[in-house]
């Protein structure tokens, strides 16, 4: 369904279900997350972490976006596809965001972007994406793009001014017309009061249970990292466990010559 106020319906709260969001940066995995139902996929620059192998997101160009974007649309004709616009590629000036995104959503066929923060000039370009139709995700609490600004993957608004801060950017965002605002490591009763106090939903990760919907990185809810356990994060599969020891298997097969089989020769 690629109808914004379907998957992301604007006004009465609580939502009649929760929002269901899942990153996905390619063909294959585009394909099981459509077959899934799942509301929106995110292309997040967070590909730069988890595909690339990058310390952080920042190195993601704007290229490599549109590259992946397409991929995943590919896979899912059908599915609301929101796609992050990388670090720099709106920051830099209004004119520069508008050509930039234009790109994304042309070239993409994606139906959203998502931009991080709530500083004036995020809600100025907030409110001419939406005049030139091009709908926008907002993104507050830690975001990624300023990692080097927070000093670590640390909870926001802990502090009275931070909270107060972030709640008041999430009126502003949903005011300039965002259609949804992901709310990223924050504490859950910041996330509900801000889920309470604007009429578009909120995406939570890492912002407890009272959020609108979830996101998460797909690669993470999948467990193919063994190493990344961050408090927020469930996983619902042993995927480290399982590829390893189906590429153990493969190789073992390989080396005994039992792979491949008169049933897999022609
Ligand atoms: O890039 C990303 O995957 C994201 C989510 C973590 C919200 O922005």
């Amino acid at each position: 369904m690629r109808d914004v106020h379907k998957v992301f319906p604007r006004g009465n709260k609580p939502l009649p279900r929760k929002i269901s969001v899942l990153t996905c940066y390619d063909f294959t995995f585009a394909k099981l997350l459509e077959e899934a139902e799942v509301d929106s996929i995110l292309v997040g620059d967070s590909l730069g972490m988890v595909v690339q192998g990058q310390r952080s997101t920042l190195p993601v160009t704007l290229d490599e976006m549109i590259y992946h974007a397409k991929a995943a649309r590919r896979g899912a004709p059908k599915t609301f596809i929101v796609t992050d616009l990388p670090f720099l590629s709106y920051q830099v000036s209004l004119e520069d965001a508008i050509q930039n995104a234009g790109r994304v959503m042309k070239e993409t066929d994606c139906d959203a972007v998502k931009i991080e923060g709530g500083s004036d000039e995020i809600l100025e370009l907030v409110r001419k994406l939406e005049r030139i139709g091009v709908p926008v995700m907002g993104h507050i609490g830690l975001t990624p793009q300023s990692i080097n600004v927070f000093g670590g993957h640390k909870v926001q608004g802990k502090a009275d001014q931070e909270s107060a801060k972030l709640l008041r950017e999430a009126k502003d965002l949903s005011n300039a017309g965002a259609f949804s605002v992901v709310l990223e490591l924050v504490p859950a009763h910041l996330a509900n009061e801000i889920t309470s106090s604007i009429h578009v939903p909120t995406i939570g990760i890492g912002a407890g249970p009272g959020t609108d919907g979830q996101v998460l990185v797909l690669y993470d809810l999948l467990g193919l990292n063994k190493d990344f356990h961050p408090k927020f994060l469930k996983t619902f599969l042993d995927g480290h466990g399982a590829v390893l020891g189906a590429i153990q298997k493969y190789k073992g097969e390989v080396e005994s010559g039992t792979y491949p089989g008169p049933e897999n020769s022609y």
